[in-house]
């Protein structure tokens, strides 16, 4: 791994520079490499990641950005237009998933920092109303296989115990037996995904509902990829289950707002049914020298900027503008979808909406892919088992994508009939990981990587 990109084309620094340089220079290489990265997706050939694309939107919502960019969305006496944005996002948020129809609650919600971190709050919640409200000391939480590894992240943080239920494989959605025999007396609360990242299936969430009442837990929905995209799926006709506030037994949603809802990175939205299990997030501490605290959550200073910025990307679009690219969105994944069916040597998974996931019986997955990377595309490998997904975003609903794609697809299933080598290159290490002791080994990889990646220069620069 490139510990240090760049390092080839700009000094390096190893040190706070002793004099500052110039606003203008510095602008023009951040320019320039921002320029060098934006013209790999702009081809429409990346997979997920870049969401909206739409270069005239980013600069509106920088502009917004740079406005509050400075302010302390933490300290609401000197940023009260942070609550005006918050509680308008939360309100428009709580809209899409259709708190309206909450019979018996008081729907409630919180912004934070993305997917993850409205997973860990949700977690969080779940832990410390279950131990104030069923004395549960030994809490577990039950996650479908498919579930976001952000869960496990938040169980491990946590101290929670994870339980994982495998999925039905001819449907791609979670086992509601094996769900039902993995809840005992101290599950806190069952996840299903609206959709998955793997597959882009959606769990039977009516389903899981029924049975978090029957069993007294909570159940979360995570839409933190689907959230944002799958209600204007549904208003437009697809055939998209219910799985918001509608659904008797859903507690808590998570959705992003950094991915389909189109905003900057660095929100996401965590909404509840009912205020009563919110409160179990936040943390105040009133003995302190310092002063009286309180805060939402882990966060404490945050920019005010990330929130007026994602507040002008909503309005901006409005549900007209999210219909418009969802539509384009859903056409082309159907498009996909009908492509690889045709297919014989490859098979859809499950039953997608507007990320289409595919495996080969027959042939090795990561062969394809190899070709596909050589013809400049970038799909994500998944694996356990081995198969590929394209998350479709706006970027790739340009005009002759789709097309581009399925013939490249096609050349790329003969290219794995006869590969010119016998193990592929794609695949994130294939070969060492897709068992329980390559993935082990995997695990060490991994922490030389990320302490690579934060590496200050290359080893050699430092000699
Ligand atoms: C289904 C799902 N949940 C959670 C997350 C985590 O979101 P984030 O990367 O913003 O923390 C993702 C990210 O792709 C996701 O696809």
């Amino acid at each position: 791994m490139n510990s240090h990109p760049y390092a080839d084309q700009y000094p390096v620094l190893r040190g706070l520079p002793s004099e500052g340089r110039d606003r203008g220079a510095i602008l023009a290489e951040l320019r320039e490499m921002a320029t060098q990265e934006d013209s790999f997706w702009q081809t429409g050939k990346a997979s997920g990641s870049f969401y909206c694309g739409d270069m005239a939107h980013y600069a509106f919502m920088s502009e917004a950005f740079g406005l509050y960019g400075h302010m302390n969305a933490l300290q609401r006496d000197v940023c009260p237009s942070a609550t005006r944005f918050e509680g308008e996002i939360i309100a428009m948020g709580l809209d899409l998933f259709n708190a309206g129809t909450i019979a018996n609650g008081d729907p409630v919600g919180m912004i934070t920092s993305g997917g993850s971190a409205s997973i860990l709050h949700a977690v969080l919640s779940y832990r410390e109303h279950a131990r104030a409200t069923r004395g549960i000391t030994s809490p577990n939480f039950v996650k479908p296989e498919t579930g976001h590894p952000a869960f496990d992240k938040a169980c491990h943080l946590l101290g929670i115990e994870l339980r994982i239920a495998p999925i039905v494989p001819a449907t791609a959605q979670v086992d509601l037996e094996a769900v039902a025999g993995l809840i005992d007396e101290q599950t806190i609360a069952i996840l299903g995904s609206a959709s998955n990242y793997g597959y882009g299936t959606i769990d039977d969430i009516a389903a899981l509902g029924q049975l978090a009442l029957s069993r007294g837990v909570g159940l979360h929905v995570d839409g933190c990829l689907g959230g944002f995209i799958l209600p204007f799926g549904e208003k437009l006709g697809f055939p998209i289950p219910k799985f918001d506030f509608r659904v008797p037994g859903v507690t808590t949603i998570s959705a992003d707002t950094h991915k389909y809802g189109y905003a900057l990175k660095g929100t996401s939205v965590l909404l509840y049914r009912d205020s009563g299990l919110r409160k179990y997030q936040y943390f105040n501490f009133t003995d302190w020298p310092g002063g009286i605290y309180f805060s939402p959550g882990l966060s404490g200073s945050r920019s005010g900027g990330i929130v007026a910025a994602t507040w002008a990307a909503m309005v901006s679009l409005g549900e007209r503008g999210y219909l418009e690219v969802a539509k384009g969105i859903f056409e082309m994944a159907a498009t996909i979808r009908h492509g690889i069916d045709a297919i014989p040597e490859l098979e859809v998974i499950g039953q997608p909406t507007f990320l289409v996931a595919f495996r080969s019986p027959d042939l090795n997955i990561y062969h394809v892919n190899d070709h596909l990377i050589a013809k400049g595309w970038r799909l994500n490998a998944l694996q356990l088992p081995a198969a590929l997904h394209f998350c479709v975003t706006r970027p790739n609903t340009a005009p002759g994508v789709a097309d581009a794609f399925l013939a490249d697809l096609r050349d790329a299933v003969d290219y794995a009939k006869h590969p010119a080598r016998s193990e592929p290159r794609s695949g994130a290490l294939y070969g060492l990981g897709g068992t329980p002791e390559g993935n082990e080994i995997l695990n060490t990889l991994f922490t030389a990587a990320l302490d690579a990646m934060y590496e200050v220069a290359p080893t050699e620069a430092r000699a």
